[in-house]
């Protein structure tokens, strides 16, 4: 098979990590390989913070409710919507930025994702494991402060790398292409449709798993009553946007 082709179907997320440093030059290579990213207007508006320092990594880790694939991390990468150093650098060449609202803070955080996306990507294929930590957007403005970000840089993704154990799950489910896939305009699907869709996922073993041990009644509930309930939802959502607020990113009352 195309070695590529082997790759994307076989990629899974790996959170168990041996002990085993990566060498600064392999970092390096993946972090400047993956500057190759689309960037929004080539402005490359991201940065990366790269905790490797022990003590730093357990401070970091708490901060990502300790979870295992934070802790026997090698490195944890954090990368940030930044419009800082670029408006630095129009005030230096005598020009005016306009980059202190919530426009500039899609274009920036849009720039960081797909950068993290290209280092996930290029990792993997060197070797190492990967593991986005949604837990940044929990901690956020515990992260920034950790990290010292200042105005205008705000942290977007993180990522915990490592060489993998091999003792991590086997590869999850995906819904099939039909349910993502659109021809010309939206699919309006039916109920039953969508029951259909998700097929795969309420039946794949580890999720029916998930709904015995966690006594629910459908894998849905495990969703909206543990993994991501409103509540927090709606907590997370006014403490990033007070983050957003304090990097001047947006003004609001
Ligand atoms: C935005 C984002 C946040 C994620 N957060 C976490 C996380 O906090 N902890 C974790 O173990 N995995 C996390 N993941 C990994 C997903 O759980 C994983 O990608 C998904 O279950 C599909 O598995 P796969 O990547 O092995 O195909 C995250 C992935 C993304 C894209």
């Amino acid at each position: 098979m195309n070695p590529d082709k082997e790759y994307f179907n076989n990629r899974k997320t790996v959170r168990n990590y041996r002990k085993c440093h990566i060498s600064d030059e392999l970092l390096d290579s993946i972090l400047e390989r993956a500057m190759r990213a689309p960037t929004c207007g080539n402005m490359q508006l991201y940065s990366v913070i790269v905790t490797r320092d022990t003590e730093n990594l357990k401070k970091l880790a708490q901060e990502h409710f300790n979870q295992p694939a934070s802790t026997g991390a090698d490195v944890i990468l954090t990368i940030c919507a930044d419009f800082n150093r670029f408006t630095q650098w129009c005030e230096a060449s005598g020009a005016k930025p306009g980059y202190n609202n919530f426009h500039s803070f899609m274009m920036a955080l849009t720039d960081a994702v797909i950068y993290a996306q290209q280092i996930v990507t290029i990792a993997e294929m060197e070797g190492l494991g990967t593991c986005y930590l949604g837990t940044v957007n929990y901690n956020a403005k515990q992260i920034s402060d950790l990290l010292e970000l200042p105005d205008l840089v705000v942290p977007v993704a993180s990522l915990s790398l490592g060489y993998p154990t091999n003792t991590d799950e086997e590869q999850c489910e995906r819904l099939p292409l039909e349910a993502i896939k659109h021809d010309e305009t939206y699919r309006h699907d039916s109920k039953e449709d969508i029951m259909t869709l998700f097929k795969a996922k309420d039946d794949f073993e580890v999720n029916k798993q998930f709904v015995e041990e966690n006594k629910k009644d459908s894998l849905a509930q495990v969703f909206t009553d543990i993994r991501y309930p409103e509540s927090v939802n709606l907590e997370v959502s006014k403490s990033f946007l007070s983050l957003l607020k304090e990097k001047g990113f947006i003004q609001m009352p």
